[in-house]
């Protein structure tokens, strides 16, 4: 693990060091080196704690996932940033790649109060990444939102960790005694709430999702496909790990927030219908599917649990995978919006090809692991409460119309004569697509290893 963080850290040196005729080059080799070295947490099965770190099957995977998106992600910015002067390339890179060591710390930092201060130190460079790197003027006021909100989220969870520490006298949540849970809360479900508030604020719940719709829109495509891809899971990570160690609440003494979160699912999947905008409508989506991570995290059995940490997983490759194919088009239509990529099956056959497999994983058609983890988490909720199982059915008939409405307005029709003019698809945008689906349907052969 050590030798991970050195060299994330070499990392963040590199982009000063590197000559500047070379720098995206040696900066992705260098990614993609620390994505292999870090495919060991997954062979090597059981547990590794110390006092600073701890890599278990809930923060094993999603470590993974964590180093093997920042090399994608500088595979996408690359077309656009290189216009822009050398200085800021390279603070770009080095803000990204701290962006990415906060956000792997905090999930493998065995101390919860580590836990907490990498959680809300990965704030700083997405905050900077938005406001300096974000296309319009705009961007200030996502900057504010994603800043207030998730600043109003950490304070309960802040008071718990400190009043944890006066109680047990450690934070490793691994030596924390499960038997001594706080009892002499008369209402462990809004004591989970307040605990659990920063997390929610995070993923974001269906309510508290305001700021995420506008950070998308306005971040840089590092910044999407990092807030997609691994700063949303943060919150899902949070729950899980913390679960344990809060008193058992059941869906029943929780039943606004479930109902809140299912009816989340389906609000957002009709939403989506209606967007315009291709970059909020992938964003609203994740805040669906992330929605159901609350959801499985609330039924809080081993099934339940598996199928959010699968879900995560597999959200967190579709969906920065989605982002990337719509910065593709922003490239070239210089728009967001999904009207001009119109007829583009003609023009990019085989980026269609891309839409086709990351949209209907994005749906979960069945052999993909976004269907396994939907599976999981919709056979608990069944066992739970048909009726509500009713509401989240209703979401995927949704779920499969707002895939079809991108399909049908960004490919078919005819060629409008603007589009003549585009530069065809390139192979580092192939690579790019193909590095984001090939682990999918990896997992499909070998489920077992996210779990
Ligand atoms: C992030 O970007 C800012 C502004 O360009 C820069 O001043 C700062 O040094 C960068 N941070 C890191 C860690 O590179």
């Amino acid at each position: 693990m050590l030798m991970i963080t050195f060299a994330w850290i070499s990392s963040l040196a590199s982009p000063i060091l590197a000559p500047s005729k070379h720098l995206w080059s040696t900066v992705t080799a260098q990614g993609f080196f620390i994505s292999a070295l870090s495919i060991f947490w997954l062979l090597q099965q059981d547990l590794l704690l110390n006092q600073f770190f701890l890599i278990d099957n809930i923060s094993g995977p999603l470590a993974l996932l964590t180093c093997w998106i920042y090399p994608l992600t500088m595979l996408a910015s690359q077309s656009k940033l290189h216009l822009e002067p050398m200085n800021r390339q390279r603070s770009y890179i080095m803000n990204s790649s701290y962006l990415q060591l906060t956000t792997l710390l905090a999930f493998t930092a065995s101390d919860l109060m580590l836990f907490f201060i990498f959680f809300e130190a990965s704030l700083i460079p997405t905050l900077i990444i938005i406001t300096r790197w974000g296309a319009q003027e705009h961007r200030l006021e996502a900057g504010i939102y994603i800043a207030l909100y998730t600043m109003a989220g950490a304070i309960p969870l802040l008071l718990w960790l400190a009043y944890s520490f006066s109680t047990y006298g450690t934070l490793i949540s691994t030596l924390i005694p499960i038997t001594s849970l706080p009892q002499q809360f008369n209402h462990p479900a809004l004591f989970w709430l307040f605990c659990n508030l920063a997390f929610l604020v995070k993923l974001p719940l269906y309510s508290l999702h305001l700021w995420l719709p506008k950070a998308h829109v306005e971040a840089p495509i590092a910044g999407s496909m990092v807030l997609a891809g691994t700063l949303l899971k943060l919150g899902g990570y949070g729950i899980l790990r913390f679960s344990p160690l809060l008193a058992p609440v059941t869906l029943n003494d929780l039943l606004l927030l479930t109902l809140l979160s299912v009816f989340g699912v389906l609000a957002t999947a009709m939403l989506c219908l209606r967007q315009t905008d291709l970059k909020s409508l992938v964003a609203l989506s994740s805040v669906g599917h992330m929605n159901l991570v609350v959801v499985a995290a609330l039924i809080n059995t081993p099934t339940s649990h598996t199928g959010a940490l699968v879900m995560m997983i597999a959200h967190g490759l579709t969906s920065p995978a989605m982002f990337a194919l719509v910065n593709t088009a922003y490239e070239r239509t210089n728009s967001r919006a999904m009207f001009f990529l119109r007829g583009s099956t003609m023009i990019l056959p085989l980026a269609s090809a891309w839409w086709l497999l990351t949209t209907f994983a994005n749906m979960a058609i069945p052999p993909s692991p976004n269907f396994i983890s939907e599976l999981l988490i919709f056979s608990s909720l069944a066992h739970w409460s048909p009726s509500i199982f009713i509401i989240v059915l209703l979401s995927l008939l949704f779920t499969t119309g707002y895939s079809l409405y991108v399909l049908w307005t960004t490919q078919r029709g005819l060629i409008p004569s603007h589009l003549s003019t585009f530069f065809p698809f390139q192979i580092r945008e192939h690579i790019l697509l193909a590095l984001h689906i090939l682990p999918l349907l990896l997992l499909i052969f070998n489920p077992e290893i996210m779990t």
